[in-house]
């Protein structure tokens, strides 16, 4: 198929972009790109393609932008039950890790997931997966982590393995056994870390080699944070599960900065995610390292907080930069990289094309698959959007509607504008 006159193509090409560099669209005007077994397989001008490929089934993008499928690479997807009373609470003042330490937050989903079924789990995590499809992510990260106990844990993997069979979206799938104290432990912090390190993380290893034997493992997540798991405890479990052989993320500085960035590239993680409260020595230490800087601007935002991270600080010393939703039912309910990217322009002070390739080829890269997806170039796989925009800068400018008219994914084309339509 070859797809023609794009108005804008944004190729993305050349890979993660760090620091400074970041925001190079590697733009085609009336640009073409012709797909092949759901790959790419020749960038061009729509002249030269056209030409060089007569007879090519076409999907004409007059009037659009054309540009890789969005990478989310931090959702926590899978959850029973929803938190709708706590938002009320939390507007009304009360703070989110109160409400955890109280016992709700995520250990209200954590009840609500223990006893939900697999299948309601799937369904529900289905339609997440495919309002997320509709808005133009074609490749998203998801946590376990409101099951706080092996059978749990290990049922949320499962689902997530068929969500990922079942497509369309392809998944990159992390063990966060460490996402809050289980409620088991509530006074016994240390124990429920000995259990992962003992006993979660070696069954978890054993049961992917045998349930996902073609998959490399998953990414292993802690959350470090004041009442979660602390420098120590991260250190215990990130380290146990990196001598397990597990690829490495940590959630780092969303309320208090404990050095968990640091950690991450001590310890060679792929991310270090949300970083509102990072230090300058830690933000030094990621600029330095291939650790990719996830931000989450969605979660403030939910959380109705007003401190971001501080993105130009973070590019100025280097770091490679990403852009998640953290989509999740107590702090942001978001299933968009649009919106994501709504606020990067407005709280972190980027610009549309750093926030664009931030949410692409850089998100790609925190998770480990910047060499798959993430750009337009010949051998990548076929992921692309067509957006019913015919300048990029809509991306951040306009929110609230979806500028997405088509996903293209592993080649094949599915509609998204829904058009409108009178009963007789
Ligand atoms: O990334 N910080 C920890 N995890 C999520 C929130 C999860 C929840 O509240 O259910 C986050 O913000
Ligand atoms: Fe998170």
């Amino acid at each position: 198929m070859l797809i023609h006159s794009a108005t804008q193509l944004l190729t993305l090409q050349g890979g993660p972009q760090r620091g400074r560099d970041l925001g190079k669209l590697g733009l085609l005007e009336n640009g073409a790109v012709l797909i092949r077994d759901e790959k790419i397989a020749a960038v061009g001008s729509s002249a030269e393609l056209r030409a060089a490929y007569p007879g090519e089934p076409t999907l004409d993008a007059s009037g659009c932008v054309v540009m890789p499928g969005f990478v989310d690479p931090h959702t926590h997807l899978i959850w029973g039950g929803d938190r709708a009373n706590e938002f009320e609470m939390k507007m009304a003042g009360a703070k989110y890790l109160d409400i955890l330490a109280a016992g709700g937050g995520i250990i209200s989903t954590v009840r609500a997931t223990r006893t939900a079924s697999i299948e309601t789990l799937i369904a529900q995590t289905r339609s997440r997966l495919l309002r997320m499809f509709a808005c133009g992510t074609t490749t998203a990260e998801a946590k376990t982590g409101y099951g706080l106990q092996t059978a749990t844990e290990l049922r949320l993997l499962k689902a997530l393995l068929r969500l990922d069979d079942e497509g369309p979206l392809d998944l990159a799938i992390t063990f966060l056994g460490a996402h809050a104290i289980a409620p088991e432990y509530k006074d016994n912090p240390q124990g429920y870390t000995d259990l992962i390190c003992e006993t979660m993380l070696p069954i978890v290893c054993q049961w992917w080699q045998t349930h996902a034997p073609r998959l490399s493992l998953p990414f292993v997540d802690v959350f470090c944070e004041n009442k979660a798991f602390d420098l120590a405890q991260s250190r215990q479990i990130l380290s146990k599960a990196r001598e397990l052989g597990f690829p490495l993320k940590i959630h780092a500085d969303e309320f208090d900065n404990l050095g968990g960035a640091s950690l991450a590239v001590e310890l060679g993680a792929a991310s270090a995610d949300h970083l509102v409260k990072t230090s300058d020595a830690d933000i030094q230490a990621l600029g330095k390292s291939d650790t990719v800087a996830v931000s989450l601007p969605c979660t403030p935002f939910g959380l109705a907080e007003h401190n971001y991270t501080p993105a130009r600080k973070i590019l100025d010393a280097g770091c490679i930069l990403a852009l998640a939703t953290d989509c999740n039912p107590g702090t942001a309910w978001c299933e968009t990289m649009q919106f994501a990217i709504v606020l990067a322009c407005r709280y972190m002070g980027l610009s549309p094309a750093q926030a664009i390739a931030a949410s692409t080829i850089n998100s790609a890269q925190a998770i480990c698959r910047a060499d798959k997806i993430g750009s337009i170039e010949p051998g990548k796989q076929a992921d692309l959007l067509v957006l019913s925009v015919p300048d990029y800068r809509h991306l951040g400018y306009r929110f609230g509607t979806n500028l997405v008219k088509q996903v293209v994914k592993r080649g094949r084309v599915y509609s998204v504008d829904v058009g409108y339509y009178r009963t007789a």
